[in-house]
C-alpha cells in the first residue's frame, strides 16, 4: 500500500530518527542513489522559495525529475476536480508533492492518487518543515531528547507539526500562544500521548517569558499566514507582546538557538537584528530541508546507498 506523509502523525519515532540521521549522513557523507526515471509532481496553490527549490534539486541530485505545476496552471478544485486531477497525475509521476490552502484537499488528492502525496504545507501542517527542523537541532545540540523548544507566536501549521515531530522525539515543547490562537485539542492530545512513550513535556501558555525560560530552543513563525490576509490587522493586534527580541531571548539558555521557518517579518514576529544574529541558525534551517527532503525521497521512492565515512 502507498504511504503517504500528509502530517508528522504519519511517521513514528523510529521514522523520524532515521530519517534525520540520513539526512545528516547524506550532507556529510554524500549519497548513491538511483531514482533515475522516477518523477515528482509539484503541485502549489500558494506560493512558494524554499519548498519548490529544496524538492526540485533534492529530486534532481537525486537523479530524478520534477514537473512544476503552479497555482493558475492546474486551478486545483476549480478548473478540474481534485480526483480527477490526482488521478491523471499518478498515471504519469510516481510520487505527487502538494500544497494546498485546505487539509481537507490534500486528504481528497491523497485519497484518490494512486501514487504517494506528501504535504508541502498545509493550513494544519508542515511536516517536512518540522523534520529539517529536528535535523538542525540535532546537527546544532547533538542529541533531540531532553532539550527543550519555545515556540511563540501562533498555534499554526508549523506549530502543530513541530510539536508532533518534538513529542515523538523525545524533545520537550513549550508553546506561548494569546488567547484564541492555541493549537487545537486534537494536536495536543496526540502529541500528549506520543509524550508518554518518549518522554517528551508538552507543555501550552499564554506566557512567552515562561515559555522561554530555560529554553535551548527559541522559535517563531509569521503571526499571519498565507490563506489568512484578511485578518492581518487584528492579528498584529493579537500578538503585539508575542514578538522575539532580545529581552525575551535572555531568559532562555546562554546557548539558545534562535528558529524561523521564513519566510520571516522582521521587525514583527521577531525583532529587527535577531536574523543576523549569532544564535540564529534560520538559513541552516533552510538549507536543510534539501538535506532532509533527500532522505525523505530516497525513503519514500527507494534506492539510497550512503557511503561509508572516508569511502569517497
Ligand atoms: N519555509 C517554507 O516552507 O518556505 P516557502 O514558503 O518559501 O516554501
Ligand atoms: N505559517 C506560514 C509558514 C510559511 C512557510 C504559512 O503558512 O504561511
Amino acid at each position: 500500500m502507498k504511504k503517504d506523509l500528509l502530517s508528522i502523525a504519519d511517521l513514528g519515532v523510529e521514522d523520524i530518527r532515521l530519517l534525520i540521521s540520513d539526512a545528516i549522513d547524506m550532507k556529510a557523507q554524500g549519497w548513491v542513489s538511483s531514482l533515475s526515471g522516477k518523477t515528482l509532481a509539484l503541485m502549489f496553490q500558494k506560493p512558494s522559495l524554499r519548498t519548490r527549490v529544496s524538492f526540485e534539486l533534492a529530486m534532481r541530485q537525486l537523479g530524478g525529475q520534477t514537473v512544476y505545476l503552479s497555482p493558475a496552471e492546474v486551478g486545483l478544485g476549480e478548473r478540474e476536480s481534485v480526483a480527477d486531477v490526482a488521478r491523471v497525475l499518478s498515471r504519469y509521476v510516481d510520487a505527487i508533492t502538494a500544497r494546498t490552502f485546505s487539509h481537507q484537499t490534500l486528504e481528497a488528492l491523497a485519497g484518490y492518487a494512486g501514487v504517494p502525496v506528501i504535504n508541502a504545507l498545509s493550513d494544519r501542517e508542515h511536516p517536512c518543515q518540522a523534520l529539517a527542523d529536528l535535523m538542525t537541532v540535532c546537527e546544532k545540540k547533538g542529541d533531540l531528547s531532553g532539550l527543550t523548544l519555545a515556540f511563540i507566536g501562533d498555534g499554526n501549521n508549523v506549530a502543530r507539526s513541530l510539536m508532533l515531530a518534538a513529542s515523538l522525539a523525545g524533545m520537550n515543547f513549550r508553546i506561548a500562544t494569546p488567547a484564541g490562537y492555541a493549537i487545537d485539542d486534537k494536536t495536543f492530545n496526540l502529541a500528549q500521548s506520543n509524550a508518554v512513550g518518549t518522554g517528551a513535556r508538552i507543555f501550552c501558555t499564554e506566557d512567552p517569558r515562561q515559555a522561554v525560560t530555560d529554553a535551548d530552543v527559541v522559535y517563531t513563525d509569521v503571526w499571519t499566514s498565507m490563506g489568512q490576509e484578511a485578518e492581518a490587522k487584528s492579528r498584529r493586534k493579537a500578538f503585539a507582546k508575542y514578538q522575539v527580541d532580545n529581552e525575551l531571548l535572555s531568559l532562555a539558555r546562554e546557548n539558545v538557538i534562535f528558529m524561523h521557518p521564513l519566510p520571516a517579518h522582521h521587525g514583527e514576529e521577531v525583532a529587527e537584528g535577531i536574523i543576523d544574529s549569532p544564535a540564529s541558525v534560520v538559513f541552516d534551517q533552510a538549507e536543510n530541508r534539501l538535506h532532509l527532503q533527500k532522505a525523505l525521497l530516497a525513503a519514500m521512492l527507494g534506492g539510497l546507498e550512503i557511503p561509508l565515512a572516508g569511502y569517497r
